[in-house]
């Protein structure tokens, strides 16, 4: 498959002040997720996951750092050129599925088309097709208070893919679901990211989310700690562990992958080499200027 970068985060963190202190929810990401890309954001309650993806779907601007997704640059967009960007480029899906109480599955799925200014009868007729998608033929008319929360969540993935964005940002998707609809969903989610060609970023602590991913990206105290990649040989590693003080290193990443232990120091050197190539025209400081606390 090619390897075109559809989403680059370079040099990202976010603080919140929190009365006199200030929580640093994430810590100088750099990330490339490619075009056709399950990435999942693993990591525990804390970590950082929805901050990151926060940022991505262009809701909280970066304390420092820059963020391209689809060619453009959000991080510098002000507030009208992000909704616009939204509804061109992103579909999201909620943990809470977040579905319009007072419309139906129909009008649920259809609405980001409305957004697009389509007729309602083109809206309809893609909503319904993506609704068959899902297995709910038989409940379009049904309100979300009449439906499971698996088949809410199944309206939710019709509504996120029935623009067929370029890029699906997913925060928990399965977190309020039995392991069996979480499986339906997840099977869902995957099937359609691969025909169209989607981006999917995937936020969860479960690890059988996880397994779903072509890439896992392992946040703890807002930093990435190790990535994954799936390849045809099985899952090859990244690791950063040598940037976190060994105290602090987490159970969730004790475990050493094969090739990990002799290629640790390649790995962060030829990051760096990367970093200094292509970070470049994202880096806040123009200078290249290490950030600055407190600025
Ligand atoms: N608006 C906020 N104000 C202050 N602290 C926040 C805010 N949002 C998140 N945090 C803190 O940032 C860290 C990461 O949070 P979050 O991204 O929600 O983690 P996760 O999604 O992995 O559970 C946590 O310590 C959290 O308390
Ligand atoms: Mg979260």
């Amino acid at each position: 498959m090619e390897k075109t970068p559809m989403i680059e985060v370079r040099h990202v963190t976010k603080e919140y002040p929190v009365t006199d202190e200030k929580v640093v929810a994430l810590d100088d990401i750099n990330l490339t997720i490619n075009k056709g890309e399950i990435c999942c954001i693993f990591g525990p309650s804390g970590s950082g996951k929805s901050t990151l993806l926060n940022q991505l779907a262009g809701l909280e601007k970066p304390t420092r750092g820059g963020i391209r997704m689809n060619g453009t640059v959000i991080s510098s967009l002000n507030e009208s050129e992000l909704a616009k960007f939204r509804q061109k480029n992103l579909g999201f899906i909620f943990q809470a599925y977040n579905l319009l109480p007072s419309m139906t599955a129909l009008e649920n799925t259809a609405m980001p088309l409305m957004f697009q200014g389509i007729n309602k009868k083109t809206r309809n007729k893609a909503a319904s097709y993506m609704l068959k998608q899902v297995g709910l033929a038989n409940r379009m008319g049904h309100y979300p208070n009449q439906m499971s929360g698996g088949q809410q969540q199944r309206v939710g993935i019709a509504r996120a893919f029935v623009a067929k964005p370029a890029i699906i940002l997913a925060d928990e998707p399965t977190g309020n679901l039995d392991s069996k609809s979480s499986k339906e969903v997840m099977d869902m989610i995957q099937d359609f990211a691969h025909r169209y060609h989607q981006t999917i970023v995937l936020v969860s602590h479960s690890p059988d989310a996880a397994k779903y991913a072509d890439h896992i990206v392992h946040l703890f105290d807002g930093r990435i700690v190790k990535e994954e990649f799936r390849t045809p040989e099985g899952l090859l590693a990244s690791s950063y562990l040598q940037k976190i003080p060994s105290e602090q290193k987490p159970d969730l990443i004790s475990e050493q992958t094969p090739n990990s232990e002799n290629s640790q120091d390649q790995n962060s050197q030829s990051e760096d080499v990367r970093s200094k190539a292509v970070h470049s025209e994202l880096r806040p400081d123009p200078a290249g200027n290490p950030p600055q606390p407190n600025s």
